[in-house]
């Protein structure tokens, strides 16, 4: 059985999926950190790796970029394929003022200004927010391994490159931080009874013009991968 973005067989995938957007953190991942990794994807480049992390069976799958591409990789995995639980790991750019580069953000809720809820067709607004279950473990996790983290809302936007000034509107929200995949991760996850979180590091602070260098990235993203590896295996 494969789906029209998945070459994998049911049962090639863990119960618990990590999802960088890059296919190459995928990749890096599946080397440096699970054991007997097998490729499980490589349609489009989009890989997808599943293996083996302190005895748990643990997938990693890149995202894409954006909410239709997450949208569709996290529909496919949690509708055809059995997956309970994916854990976005990816960058957000710093939007409240105590956030700082490096930072890594949980994502307990997510605004966004994209039309992907009108699918459901509500007669309101729908409020996507992370499992408590998982977010409560990452926080813990995050306390055990010693790892500063910010929980609170992520705002989720359609545009990288926006017109309009409106990061300094979610700031006066409250909004910790932007990024461009969790609103879809979570309302998939919500319509399909399973479980979902966003995890990211903070890459840029676009109001204060800061951003980290290449290097600092890959920093950050470690320490991101081995709490996002250590929460899913207390799942
Ligand atoms: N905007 C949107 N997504 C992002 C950003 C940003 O500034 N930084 C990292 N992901």
């Amino acid at each position: 059985m494969s789906t029209p973005h998945l070459e994998g067989n049911k049962g090639d995938y863990a119960e618990i999926v990590l999802m960088p957007g890059d296919p190459l953190r995928a990749e890096f991942i599946a080397e440096n950190y699970l054991i007997g990794a097998e490729c499980v994807n490589n349609i489009r480049g989009m890989l997808g790796y599943t293996g083996i992390y302190k005895g748990v069976r643990v997938s990693v799958q890149a995202s894409g970029m954006g909410m239709p591409s997450m949208g569709i990789y996290s529909y496919e995995l949690f509708n055809f394929f059995d997956v309970q639980s994916i854990i976005r790991i990816g960058t957000a750019g710093g939007i409240d003022d105590s956030v700082q580069l490096r930072d890594i953000l949980l994502g307990q809720a997510s605004c966004t200004n994209s039309n992907y809820a009108q699918q459901y067709q509500l007669s309101g607004t729908y409020a996507p927010i992370a499992s408590f279950r998982l977010l409560r473990k990452a926080s813990e996790t995050a306390e055990k391994l010693n790892l500063n983290v910010r929980v609170g809302n992520l705002y989720c936007s359609d545009t990288f490159y926006d017109d309009s000034p409106s990061l300094k509107q979610w700031q006066k929200m409250g909004v910790l931080g932007i990024e461009m995949e969790s609103a879809a991760l979570y309302m998939n996850a919500a319509r399909a009874g399973k479980e979902a979180l966003c995890i990211c590091t903070v890459s840029d602070c676009p109001l204060r013009n800061e951003s980290t260098s290449a290097d600092e990235r890959q920093v950050g993203f470690t320490n991101m991968m081995e709490l996002a590896l250590e929460t899913a295996v207390q799942l």
